[in-house]
């Protein structure tokens, strides 16, 4: 399986400094067995797009989408309007919008199948606060919030779901997950969906993980069985560095 990075770029950069991003990671060599895919604010697809041209490297990604396709949702933004941009995945569930903004399993697995409907592949980001963790909880949780996501799902080649297993105390804090301890939530994700979808999308579906990934930690990443890739955060602010990121993921 392509190994996949992504970059969350959360809420920085509007249209003037995504255009000026996109142009200079252009620049950066990257390796050739690696997706990459840069998730960007929605004011921002159309300058990030325009950067990209016709440009498939990096894949457009967004950051959040509602459910339904059109009609009186203010301020909400569909899967459809996403397609004209050329976007071809989209993050659902991250952890910041579950605890800022309520999103719930419910709402989360909406949207993803919304987006898979209309030929996005969902980004599902699952993972386990500091007090689940040490209480031991941490795996009964990624489980939870697995299975809840894919409710309304199935494994497509369209839009292959991709899932990132995102400990919500590693993100933004420099206290990356051990590569031990991600492999186990791994396991645990792969886990659900092998039981609901069959033995055989084990090797088909990707789970990345995510939380203070950097350009020095990335290979402990890569290198761990069953990790398919990273969602980046702070990382991939400046596109020099991202790149840099990039080529150390995968050796040339
Ligand atoms: P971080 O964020 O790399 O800044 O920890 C990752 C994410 O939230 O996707």
């Amino acid at each position: 399986m392509r190994k996949l990075i992504i970059a969350n770029w959360k809420m920085h950069y509007g249209p003037v400094k995504a255009g000026a991003w996109v142009r200079a990671f252009r620049r950066e060599r990257l390796p050739k067995d690696l997706d990459v895919a840069i998730a960007v604010p929605a004011v921002s697809l159309a300058a990030a797009r325009a950067s990209l041209g016709r440009a498939t490297i990096p894949a457009l990604g967004a950051q959040n989408a509602f459910w339904e396709s059109q009609g009186a949702y203010t301020g909400e933004i569909s899967p459809a309007m996403l397609l004209e941009f050329g976007v071809t995945m989209c993050l659902a569930g991250h952890s910041e919008r579950r605890s800022q903004l309520g999103e719930t399993d419910e709402m989360v697995a909406k949207k993803a199948a919304a987006l898979q409907k209309a030929g996005i592949a969902p980004v599902i980001c699952v993972g386990e606060t500091d007090a689940e963790r040490k209480k031991g909880a941490a795996l009964k949780a990624v489980r939870s919030q697995t299975l809840a996501a894919i409710k309304n799902l199935k494994p497509d080649g369209q839009a292959q779901p991709v899932f990132a297993y995102e400990p919500v105390w590693a993100i933004g804090t420099g206290r990356a997950c051990h590569p031990e301890d991600a492999k186990a939530a791994h396991e645990a994700i792969r886990g659900v969906f092998v039981k609901t979808w069959g033995a055989k999308w084990t090797h088909e579906i990707r789970v990345l993980y995510g939380g203070s990934v950097d350009a020095r930690n990335i290979t402990d990443y890569m290198t761990t069985t069953g990790i398919d890739g990273a969602l980046v955060g702070g990382s991939s602010l400046d596109p020099r560095g991202f790149g840099l990121l990039c080529r150390a993921a995968v050796p040339a």
